[in-house]
């Protein structure tokens, strides 16, 4: 899709680089040539993706940690400035969520949601906004959302916390601009990945028939919207929607 190693000598993170979307975007990125910095929570599979990663270019380093905590995000900007000196691309990509009807969320649950989808990210973004991009004056963020332009109606805590992001990218986007720092997001509709596994089949096949293009979106196609992001030097601060239409018309799923 893009010239070979049009990304040689970029240095990208990309978090939740272990599994499903965030695992396409790394391994395209390493293709095309860049040097790619893989975190998550569980070491054992950020290790096993990054030994099946690294046979598409490299280096490709891992760190394990929660991007809910600020100190272990700190750690890993002192890793990746002794390992590479700077970074050029962050890829917030690591999140989750589960579907309930409001009225049942838990204090808990919600507050679990909103931390890593929302302050998790947030975190991310400014531990290496600091770090690297304002003091090197240049670096893109691409933050990995979801389809919340009609509301998300069976994950209201997810899509009250991707909204958050969805206008904090526009904030920065601005407050950054002199620095030479781009952030834009990605929106996924349903996309056939590892975090498909958290839904009910039935549940899916049912919203797959509701999407205009009547199909699941593919790691392949967000990942590749990705570095189109990363590679768009004069786009800051959008959204761009990777759903098959379903943003425009259909049910997402039958509210119970
Ligand atoms: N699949 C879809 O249809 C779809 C649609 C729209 C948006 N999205 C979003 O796209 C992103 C990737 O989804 P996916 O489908 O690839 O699912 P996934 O495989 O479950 O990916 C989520 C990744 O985030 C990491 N993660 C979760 N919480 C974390 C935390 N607190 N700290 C650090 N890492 C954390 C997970 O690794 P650990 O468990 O090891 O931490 C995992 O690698 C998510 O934000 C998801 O919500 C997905």
């Amino acid at each position: 899709m893009y010239k070979a190693g049009i990304f040689k000598g970029r240095r990208a993170l990309v978090t939740g680089g272990g599994s499903g979307i965030g695992y396409e975007i790394a391994r395209q990125l390493l293709e095309y040539g860049a040097e790619v910095f893989i975190c998550s929570r569980k070491p054992e599979r950020l290790e096993a993706a990054a030994e099946k990663l690294r046979e598409y270019g490299g280096p490709c380093h891992t760190f394990p940690l929660d991007i809910r905590e600020v100190e272990q995000l700190e750690a890993l900007a002192a890793f990746i400035r002794e390992k590479s000196g700077r970074l050029d691309l962050l890829v917030n990509n690591a999140g989750g969520q589960f579907p309930a009807p409001a009225e049942s969320i838990s204090p808990k649950g919600w507050q679990a949601v909103i931390n890593t989808n929302l302050n998790g990210t947030w975190y991310a973004t400014q531990t290496m906004a600091n770090h690297f991009f304002l003091p090197q004056q240049s670096g893109c963020i691409v933050n990995i959302i979801v389809d919340i332009s009609r509301g998300f109606p069976g994950m209201a805590h997810t899509a009250a916390a991707r909204a958050g992001i969805d206008n904090l990218t526009k904030s920065l986007a601005v407050e950054w601009a002199n620095r030479k720092v781009r952030i834009n997001c990605v929106a996924p509709g349903i996309i056939q990945s590892s975090g498909l596994a958290h839904y009910p089949p039935e549940l899916v096949a049912q919203v797959a028939k509701t999407i205009p293009l009547k199909r699941l979106g593919s790691t392949t196609e967000v990942a590749e919207a990705v570095l189109f992001l990363a590679l768009s030097e004069y786009i800051t601060g959008e959204t761009l929607y990777i759903d098959g239409g379903s943003r425009l018309w259909g049910d997402v799923w039958e509210i119970a």
